[in-house]
């Protein structure tokens, strides 16, 4: 687990200042009968923080994270609650209320999105560079051919793939390669918060591993915040600052990982934990490879040189 010490250099000035601000979110589906899937949930994401969602499926973390991002869709609706995006610069930005111009601007710029089942999502007949460009000329349409190139190869070796191999096509990649390109195109534009949607879940334990090291990592140099969406509830413990638990679409605990882990508040979530074998044993044996929110507490997580 964790061997390196170095200092944490957090995520900026504003280190561990909300990012991030969910609250009392209500999304509904308007089908018949309507399914109200995201219930009055309330979150603060600070910056360069891992916040670890979890609760079975069907739960409503995925369209939490889509209605976070305006990535819903009817019959999906928010029908009330606020998300706010607190800029670097100092600015509030109601998410709820931008148009699409400001969407579009908004969107993988400061806040991005790797979506479960994202390695399958690359589209098969256009290169790994075309498809990483193209978030370059949508959103800096003045930046010159050789400087997208370069940002390209640049994210793509940040995330362990060999920029050699960007002209390559999706299906020319393994499973946790093409996930670790959703990864790339989610940094390109080096976002203040990503949303990571099972982003490893497809994935063997170890290229898991592998991968989740390196968001890990380059957290601790980029300072991005991230919301980290699995079912993986031990993997959970062990790589996030913070831990929300949905039930039904609520929010039933929110506590720091160890908290979580030694007093549960609420009786799913001792369920839960009960669930997984390897969380059962002593309780005393909590360890944590994850940088806590306070980046002058703890020594950095490592031990990331295994690429999938
Ligand atoms: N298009 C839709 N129309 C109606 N109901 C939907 C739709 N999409 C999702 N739901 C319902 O909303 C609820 C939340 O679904 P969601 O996909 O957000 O859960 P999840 O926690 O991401 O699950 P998983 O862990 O399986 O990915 C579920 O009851 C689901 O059946
Ligand atoms: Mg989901």
């Amino acid at each position: 687990m964790s061997t390196d010490t170095r200092p944490r250099p957090g995520g900026g000035p504003a280190a561990g200042s909300p990012v991030l601000t969910v609250d009392r979110l209500n999304v509904v589906y308007r089908v018949e009968p309507e399914v109200r899937a995201v219930r009055d949930v309330s979150l603060t994401l600070h910056r360069g923080e891992i916040l670890g969602l979890a609760g079975e499926s069907g739960c409503g973390k995925t369209t939490l994270a889509y209605a976070v991002n305006r990535l819903h869709r009817p019959p999906a609706e928010v029908v009330s609650g606020a998300v706010t995006f607190h800029d670097r610069d100092g600015t509030d930005i109601d998410l709820l209320a931008l148009d699409r111009e400001e969407l579009r601007r908004f969107r993988w710029a400061k806040l991005s999105m790797v979506f479960q089942g994202a390695m399958n999502a690359l589209n098969p007949v256009i290169s790994v560079r075309a498809q990483l460009e193209d978030v370059l000329t949508t959103h800096e349409p003045r930046m010159r051919r050789r400087a997208r190139r370069a940002r390209c190869a640049e994210v793509l070796e940040l995330v362990g793939v060999d920029p050699a191999r960007m002209d390559g096509f999706p299906h020319e990649f393994s499973g946790g390669m093409r996930q670790r390109v959703m990864i790339a195109m989610a940094l390109l534009l080096e976002p203040q918060v990503v949303l990571m949607d099972e982003p490893t879940t497809a994935l063997d334990v170890v290229v898991q591993r592998g991968i989740l090291d390196e968001v890990l990592r380059l957290r601790d140099e980029m300072g991005y915040a991230v919301v980290l969406i699995t079912h993986d509830l031990p993997l959970l413990l062990e790589l996030s600052d913070r831990i929300a638990v949905m039930l039904d679409g609520e929010v039933v605990e929110y506590a720091a990982a160890e908290e979580v882990y030694r007093r549960p508040a609420h009786a799913y979530t001792r369920r839960l934990l009960g669930s997984f074998p390897s969380l059962t044993g002593d309780r005393g044996a909590f360890v944590r490879s994850g940088a806590p929110a306070d980046p002058s507490a703890d020594p950095a997580p490592g031990g990331h040189d295994d690429h999938a």
